[in-house]
């Protein structure tokens, strides 16, 4: 009986899809761009998994590694395939079939590989590698949860030629590019979420609900700041008209036939049925319209995790009542949500179930809705884990540029690739100074400002402290030595930017500077009577024979003129200059005299009448 109902409700689901837009679900793809061996340089397309954390929005660089053994990866690998420090990321090249695809991306991503590329084993158009279905994966399948790794799927032609380009010894260089993934045309972004409000699915309904939880804040935030355009979606099957009154449809439709949902436990016999999921889904969208019509739709996500929380299938309260004292304590109004829900018996239709169904085909870029749960972000199919980070990541992307909110610039956002190889940026590891900065769209190398220095350069290669205070900073990057309590440095404040030796050293200023031997290399204290010793950063000096070395004139001088040994000029100048100054001296006295006398003369004349006798001025020196 379980088996005949379960088969009915796929037919449904067929149906619908067959008749109105087959073959229209779009396989989700990102660019792999082929850097080296040359021969093989391009771009070519490949399908991202349902699974595992694409870097919606940015880029990856790798080498691809293909495994001896081991090679559909099936088991876990027990040689490492992570990469060596200072090369590039593993990208594991693992064959398809014998598991599942979410078996061998989560051996890889325990491997140590940093993406996992599959190769399709037949020649066929791209697939999206999915999660198994409920039911058919191991009890064990909570790994998948874990699974953060991003995945692609490539054609079996190009993974012929990776792995023959392999094992002649060629590198292949990878570049996985989420760029372009999702279209990021404005300031808003647009998404759908498509659930059920099915609690009792297994896993998948865990993480779905999980996600709710988990992504309300956010979904919230985003909705009130008017970041996104945020509008929940229910999948409704129709009952065939000959099935109408059949106790299948009858069980798991209302509105005669008209929307239905699968019975929960698969057998319409027992506990819950398709019947009580759909109602409470058309509650759900009608909550949606009703907080929305009063402005606040986001309310939505309180409806959803309040009811899941308040009113579990597997307590019993999945009923009306559970759900109208959820909706009460929203503060909705609970009467316009029964007038949008209507009568279920009645043979007539819902404009608001008519429009979920409408909106389940695929328009454009986007594709038919047939997974639960399924994400639209604007109007393209999120693939990959349904967690916070990662779907918070692709909505980010979905931004112009510049235009994202902050809570995408927020730490949990970053990549952290940094912290494998430094991103692959230039780093000063000794002062702990680097370019690479995390950032949701992947990292980027970009030269840091530091303590109001900024460093300029490439970012990748060179970065350099420029600026007044740039020797603050691990000295400008310039050299810089201590011995005793001499210390001699590189870096010059006052120069923008460059380290230069300082006098007595000779080196490029940033690794070294050596001391240069004055000496040896005869630059200073040459004379016949020095005797040079050379010192860190400089040298000294003596003299033979009682003479003293003058550092300025780099000679030996004796105490007296004549003994003048070299530099004869500068001493006969000198002499010329004591000469004149002494005969200036005695002029100047001889000049005071002089004066004197006159004044002296001047006063006493004023008491008596002189003659011109010298001698007077002796005795009118004691006078006065
Ligand atoms: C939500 O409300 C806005 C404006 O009030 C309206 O433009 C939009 O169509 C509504 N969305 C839905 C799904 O009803
Ligand atoms: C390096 O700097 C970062 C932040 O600037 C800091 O968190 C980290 O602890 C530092 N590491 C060392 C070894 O100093």
């Amino acid at each position: 009986m379980t088996m005949r109902t379960k088969q009915s409700f796929l037919w449904f689901g067929w149906i619908l899809l067959s008749g109105s837009c087959l073959g229209s679900f779009v396989v989700e793809k990102n660019n792999l761009k082929i850097t080296s061996p040359n021969s093989l340089k391009g771009i070519y397309e490949c399908a991202i998994g349902n699974f595992g954390v694409p870097k919606y929005g940015g880029t990856m660089i790798g080498s691809v590694v293909y495994p001896k053994t081991n090679q559909n990866g099936c088991k876990p690998f027990d040689s490492s395939l992570s990469s060596k420090p200072g090369t590039f990321p593993s990208f594991v090249l693992i064959d398809r079939g014998e598991c599942y695809f979410t078996l061998k991306a989560w051996n890889a991503q325990k491997g140590g590989a940093a993406a996992i590329l599959v190769a399709d084993d037949r020649t066929e158009p791209l697939i999206t590698m999915d999660t198994p279905e409920e039911g058919t994966g191991s009890s064990k399948d909570d790994y998948i949860e874990k699974i953060n790794i991003p995945s692609a799927l490539i054609s079996k032609s190009l993974g012929d030629k990776i792995k023959s380009f392999l094992s002649s010894g060629e590198m292949v260089n990878v570049n996985l590019d989420w760029r372009e993934a999702l279209p990021h045309p404005d300031e808003r972004v647009e998404y759908e979420f498509w659930t059920s409000s099915n609690d009792e699915c297994g896993p998948k309904c865990e993480s779905e609900i999980n996600f709710v939880k988990g992504f309300k804040g956010a979904a919230q935030l985003l909705e009130q700041k008017g970041f996104s355009k945020f509008t929940p979606h229910y999948i409704t099957w129709y009952c065939p008209e000959a099935f109408i009154l059949s106790e299948q449809c009858k069980s798991q439709c209302i509105n005669n036939g008209r929307y239905c949902a699968p019975d929960p436990e698969l057998d319409y016999k027992r506990g819950y049925s398709g019947k009580d999921v759909v109602i409470q889904n058309l509650r759900q969208v009608c909550f949606f319209k009703v907080a929305n019509e009063s402005g606040k739709p986001w309310q939505w996500w309180d409806y959803v995790t309040d009811f899941s929380i308040r009113c579990p299938m597997r307590e019993n309260k999945y009923t009306e009542e559970c759900s109208d004292q959820v909706i009460k304590s929203l503060g909705i109004d609970l009467k316009k949500v029964k007038d949008c829900v209507g009568d279920p018996d009645a043979n007539v239709d819902n404009p608001v179930l008519n429009n979920e169904q409408d909106s389940q085909i695929g328009n454009g870029d986007r594709g038919d809705v047939t997974i639960l749960p399924t994400l639209i972000i604007n109007n393209r199919q999120y693939r990959g884990k349904l967690s916070k980070a990662a779907v918070l990541k692709a909505i980010c992307s979905g931004f112009q540029e510049t235009t994202e909110p902050s809570i995408c610039l927020t730490p949990d956002m970053e990549t952290n690739e940094c912290l494998q190889n430094n991103g692959g940026c230039w780093q000063d590891a000794a002062a702990n100074i680097t370019a690479c900065r995390d950032t949701f769209r992947g990292r980027v190398c970009e030269c840091p400002v530091i303590q109001n220095v900024q460093f300029v350069g490439d970012g990748y290669t060179h970065c350099e402290a420029t600026g007044a205070l740039r020797c603050a900073i691990n000295n400008g990057g310039c050299w810089k030595e201590t011995r005793g309590s001499t210390t001699f440095s590189a870096c010059i404040d006052d120069h923008t930017k460059g380290c230069k030796c300082p006098p007595g050293f000779q080196g490029d200023g940033v690794n070294s500077c050596k001391d240069l031997d004055e000496c040896k290399e005869k630059l200073a204290c040459q004379c016949p009577e020095c005797q040079c010793k050379n010192t860190w950063g400089s040298y000294e000096c003596s003299c033979t024979d009682g003479l003293f070395y003058t550092r300025e004139n780099d000679m030996c001088i004796g105490k007296y003129a004549a003994s003048v040994t070299g530099g004869g000029i500068v001493w006969m100048v000198i002499l010329i200059l004591a000469v004149a100054g002494a005969g200036g001296y005695a002029f100047y006295k001889y000049r005071i005299r002089r004066y004197m006398d006159s004044e002296i003369r001047a006063i006493m004349a004023q008491y008596m009448p002189l003659d011109n006798q010298p001698e007077t001025s002796i005795h009118a020196q004691g006078d006065v």
